[in-house]
């Protein structure tokens, strides 16, 4: 049975297009992220549909706002069935805490709650230009600490991130890393990119895969290939 650590990124303008590749995809080696784009093309109705043919989808919407809005959203997020959501960890601590406490009161089965430290296009460049003036790795595992410290289930970062995150987080604090690419893919617009299996090896416990999959000629041999690369690491 393969862990299904691949999360692929249906980032797609239209339900069509995001249907035709998960109709390509097998729910049992998978998992399948809906983000902006995606969603505000199509929103509730299709992650329903794509929920009902076996997935598990995790709804990248990086909440960021007051923590009222933030509770509340995810809260209907929730009610939806997806497996995971996230927060921007720079919406402070009070917001984290007030997700958690909506998905606590949800019920049994409540979707894993993940902050985003850095995204993973931005360089230290990047950071300055917004007052950041920590290195980026620092800046990663201080916004890491206050997701832990607030109660979420882990945290999306970098997987050259991942290392020194692993070595400071509990081992059920979960790091899902994007900006996968294997030496011969296009970089696009990442910038702190990581192999897979080195992903693997730095202590990702999910990897979320874009362009390299969903811009191949067959979607499902790449995944096939993924797996292939990551099973049995750890
Ligand atoms: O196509 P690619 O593999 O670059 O897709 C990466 C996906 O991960 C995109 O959907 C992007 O929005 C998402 N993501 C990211 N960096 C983060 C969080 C999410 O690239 N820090």
């Amino acid at each position: 049975m393969v862990e299904k650590r691949l999360i692929i990124a249906l980032d797609f303008n239209n339900a069509r297009q995001a249907l035709d590749l998960v109709d390509n995809l097998d729910p049992n080696l998978c998992r399948v992220k809906v983000g902006k784009e995606l969603f505000t093309a199509s929103g509730p109705k299709l992650i329903k549909e794509i929920i009902s043919k076996g997935f598990d989808v995790f709804l990248d919407l990086k909440f960021h706002d007051i923590p009222n809005t933030v509770a509340k959203a995810v809260s209907v997020a929730a009610d939806l069935g997806v497996w995971m959501v996230n927060v921007h960890i720079s919406g402070g601590v009070v917001m984290m805490e007030a997700a958690k406490k909506a998905l606590d009161a949800h019920g049994a089965v409540t979707p894993l709650l993940v902050g985003v430290t850095v995204l993973t296009s931005l360089s230290k460049e990047d950071l300055l230009q917004i007052s950041i003036r920590q290195d980026v790795e620092d800046h990663v595992i201080s916004l890491a600490l206050l997701a832990r410290d607030s109660g979420l289930d882990g945290v999306v970062c970098s997987a050259s991130e991942a290392k020194l995150l692993r070595a400071k987080m509990p081992k059920e604090f979960c790091l899902v890393t994007p900006g996968i690419r294997r030496i011969d893919d296009v970089v696009d617009d990442q910038k702190r990119v990581v192999g897979p299996v080195e992903a693997i090896r730095n202590g990702s416990d999910y990897l979320v895969i874009g362009r390299p999959i969903t811009r191949s000629e067959s979607p499902l041999n790449s995944l096939i290939e993924f797996n292939s690369a990551i099973t049995g690491l750890n």
